[in-house]
């Protein structure tokens, strides 16, 4: 039976009354922050690290003070990677052969073990590592991560449950959720911890084993989740965590005949990369079967807004979509659609209230354990902030585009972009179309009576469909854009940002180049980590 009383783990608001937990996350933070750690391969639950078998190391640094190293970590050998695909397949045999409930138990044991013994370390190890507020880190390390994990183990078992198969008298059929023959590769991104978590977790609660490859940018949170995971039972093998060099490692991993899965979040190009080498191994008979596919990687998210809407509303619920987590989510708010008629008003809210919230510090006290309310961190890294500084230097020379807002960057101690909103006359600007990944916003103001228009042109414009949102309170309006929109968003959100879905209430995922569309935080995507056989016995 799927265990009852399941439900999402509560946000603790860290307000100034909690001393104690206050005092408790000081506690990890210093911890983190006084000691470079020393993070190991972890195959067959047994380390190894850099200063061993030749093996390589790479420093993870705090973005929002890069002289600070965090963590030096072992770079997987091209025999690691061998090793632990090895590892993978030999625990199989015991790990499928657990009965379900004991493989749940590991991930129920670890969503509470995250939620109490290792929350301020999960934070402290997040905030630092991945430049996140108490709250951001908070809604990733500890809320959707359990929530996974729990959430998982309940719709796992609903599935095992169902029996919709007929049989007749003197036969019996049944359906038997088998996990996958093969070994599940899951690669996973710097910017929720949660997300690696669910890529390992949920191939891994349904009876397949893990190469993990985690983002070299994470490293010190997805270790400690490793740690936390052995803590709560689970055996040798069975996840197999190897940072290293990205192409290094696929490579090895691809060329493997049990490769059974691809289970990744990150970017849209990688992931094409990926597809293409598994579509050529299986066109060349590399797999025993055919691997499975999973992914989820960019947005080009919208807010639309029509002129019928609630304005203070659309203009708070913008600022946090887009400049949140520093931009840094695959949701996040990346163009505006606002009717020319409000336009001025909502600009000047817009611009008022980012030039009000806690601005950048730069003097990164905010993750260091002083100011940890601060709204706006660092992004990730150096690449990032290259990458970001070079959009706004473009920018700033396009005649097409104004800075409305933002437009300074700052590297001197962290990672450091000024939220930044730019408009531009033209709908069709590559600005609207081109993701990112920061906190960059671009806007265009739409004449009133071509909403419909609009709708057309969000849909056309970008080739991603992840999330959108539309801002009215006309029903007709809202209508027009469901009905136009229903390929432009995998989550659509009515009068609400287009950032934040909640584990078993909002299923997260988008289709076009946003990825699979197999639904992170609900019961369909564990059926992509299942390979069903049907029996059919005769008495
Ligand atoms: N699931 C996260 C969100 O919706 C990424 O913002």
């Amino acid at each position: 039976k799927p265990p009852k009383h399941i439900s999402n783990e509560a946000v603790k608001t860290f307000s100034q009354k909690d001393t104690s937990d206050w005092d408790l996350l000081r506690a990890s933070l210093s911890k983190f922050n006084n000691a470079s750690l020393d993070i190991p391969l972890v195959i067959n639950g047994k380390r190894f690290f850099y200063n061993e078998g030749g093996r390589e190391s790479f420093q993870q640094t705090n973005p929002a003070k890069h002289s600070q190293v965090l963590a030096n970590v072992t770079m997987a050998t091209e025999k690691d990677v061998l090793s632990a695909i090895q590892a993978s397949k030999q625990a199989k045999q015991n790990w499928l052969k657990l009965p379900f409930y004991d493989r749940a138990a590991v991930f129920l044991k670890a969503a509470d073990l995250i939620s109490t013994k290792y929350r301020y370390d999960m934070l402290a190890a997040t905030m630092l590592g991945q430049g996140k507020n108490v709250f951001q880190a908070e809604i990733d390390c500890i809320t959707e991560l359990a929530d996974f994990f729990r959430f998982n183990v309940k719709y796992a078992s609903e599935l095992y449950a169902q029996q919709p198969i007929e049989s007749t008298p003197g036969v019996w059929n049944k359906a038997e959720y088998r996990p996958l023959e093969g070994f599940v590769y899951a690669v996973t991104p710097f910017n929720f911890t949660a997300i690696a978590g669910n890529l390992v977790g949920a191939p891994a609660l349904m009876g397949n084993t893990v190469v993990w490859k985690p983002s070299q940018a994470a490293c010190l949170s997805n270790y400690l989740l490793l740690t936390v995971l052995e803590e709560a039972g689970l055996p040798a093998g069975v996840i197999n965590f190897i940072p290293g060099d990205a192409v290094q490692v696929t490579q090895k991993v691809l060329a493997d005949r049990e490769f059974g899965a691809l289970h990744f979040t990150g970017s849209t190009s990688v992931f094409k990369q990926l597809y293409g080498a598994i579509q050529k191994g299986v066109a060349t008979d590399v797999y025993r079967d055919y691997p499975r596919i999973v992914g989820e990687t960019g947005g080009k998210n919208f807010h639309l807004v029509h002129a019928s809407a609630s304005m203070p509303h659309a203009v708070l619920s913008t600022l946090r979509g887009a400049f949140e987590f520093q931009g840094q989510k695959c949701s996040a708010t990346s163009r505006l659609y606002i009717p020319q008629s409000k336009s001025t008003e909502f600009l000047q809210d817009l611009v008022g209230t980012v030039s009000t919230v806690n601005p950048v510090n730069t003097s990164a006290s905010q993750i260091n354990g002083g100011d940890l309310h601060g709204f706006f961190g660092p992004v990730i890294h150096e690449q990032s902030f290259d990458k970001l500084a070079k959009v706004i230097e473009d920018a700033k020379a396009d005649s097409e585009l104004e800075i409305l807002y933002g437009g300074e960057v700052d590297k001197s101690s962290g990672w450091f972009i000024t939220p930044t909103i730019i408009k531009t006359t033209n709908p069709l600007h590559k600005c609207m179309s081109t993701e990112f990944f920061g906190p960059i916003l671009t806007v265009y103001e739409y004449p009133d009576e071509q909403f419909a228009e609009i709708c057309t042109t969000i849909d056309e414009t970008a080739a991603y469909g992840l999330t959108g949102s539309v801002f009215a309170r006309d029903r007709d309006a809202i209508l027009v854009a469901d009905e136009k929109l229903k390929y432009s968003a995998g989550n659509f959100y009515i009068n609400d940002k287009c950032t934040g879905a909640v584990v078993a209430q909002q299923w997260f995922g988008g289709a076009r180049m946003s990825g699979t569309n197999d639904k992170a935080g609900s019961g369909n995507i564990l059926t992509r980590f299942v390979s069903i056989r049907n029996v059919k016995e005769t008495f």
